[in-house]
């Protein structure tokens, strides 16, 4: 099971080594981590060297992702972030698509599926983000719009597959309506998504769906249900690394 921290556009170096050092008080991770259960954590681009170096020192078995990247391989586009840049830091993985680059930054179907035909050929684990607003589980259209977001990241997934590449994929579900407003999806409503990725996919999926979407250390034992999510994507509550111990605690006494 994946734990994903999305810090988003948070953190500095002070509480990055807080955030370590109070994890790394916890002496049961690579227990955790023989059972299953990794943590993963992406911090804003500037930090990810800074992370990943402080977690090698500390030697916690997490591991880091980016939260974006270019969807170009190299050269003048001022202010972006390659997949060769992550990968020269030890990177293992990027989120890719998530709501809050699609809204506010402009970003479309088509990029993310470029970043994750990218990633897929330098072997970065794309955490590929998708999932309806308010107004289109409305008006039901939400089946048809994680169709839209996934079926042209698919197209390039079989490609890559078709070229060798066996770099997992994870998909991340993470409806707009219930990101950082503090409502969940219901069990009901993963179960339903695990059904349309089903037959967009052609098989089962249940290895790689994630969930996303104002998950805390409480809600999250409502939500955990095996062979139906493998892991969740946490923004906010995961700011609080004591939140993070509470969870993995939560988790690992889950049945
Ligand atoms: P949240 O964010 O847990 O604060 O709702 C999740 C996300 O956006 O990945």
């Amino acid at each position: 099971m994946l734990m994903v921290a999305n810090w988003k556009m948070n953190m500095d170096r002070a509480a990055i080594s807080n955030y370590l050092d109070v994890l790394s008080r916890e002496e049961r991770w690579s227990r955790w981590c023989s059972n299953g259960y990794r943590l993963v954590l992406s911090p804003p681009s500037v930090y990810l060297d800074f992370l990943a170096c402080e977690i090698r020192k500390r030697e916690l078995p997490f591991w880091v992702v980016g939260q974006n990247v270019c969807a170009h391989e190299k050269g003048a586009y001022t202010g972006e972030v390659s997949v060769d840049m992550l990968r020269d830091l030890g990177v293992s993985g990027v989120i890719l698509g998530h709501s809050e680059r699609r809204r506010l930054f402009g970003e479309t179907d088509a990029h993310v599926a470029a970043k994750t035909a990218l990633a897929l050929s330098r072997e970065l684990v794309p955490i590929v983000c998708f999932g309806e607003t308010e107004a289109e589980r409305l008006s039901k259209e939400h089946a048809q719009v994680w169709e839209r977001q996934i079926a042209p990241v698919w197209k390039e997934v079989l490609k890559a597959r078709a070229a060798g590449s066996e770099t997992p994929v994870y998909w991340a579900y993470e409806p707009v309506w219930a990101i950082g407003t503090g409502r969940t999806a219901a069990i009901d409503d993963i179960r339903e998504v695990a059904g349309s990725l089903r037959e967009i996919f052609g098989h089962d999926c249940s290895a790689g769906l994630l969930y996303g979407g104002s998950v805390t250390d409480e809600s999250l034992a409502v939500l955990v249900e095996k062979g139906t999510v493998y892991g969740f994507l946490v923004g906010g509550a995961f700011l609080d690394s004591e939140a993070v111990l509470r969870a993995f605690d939560n988790l690992t006494h889950h049945p």
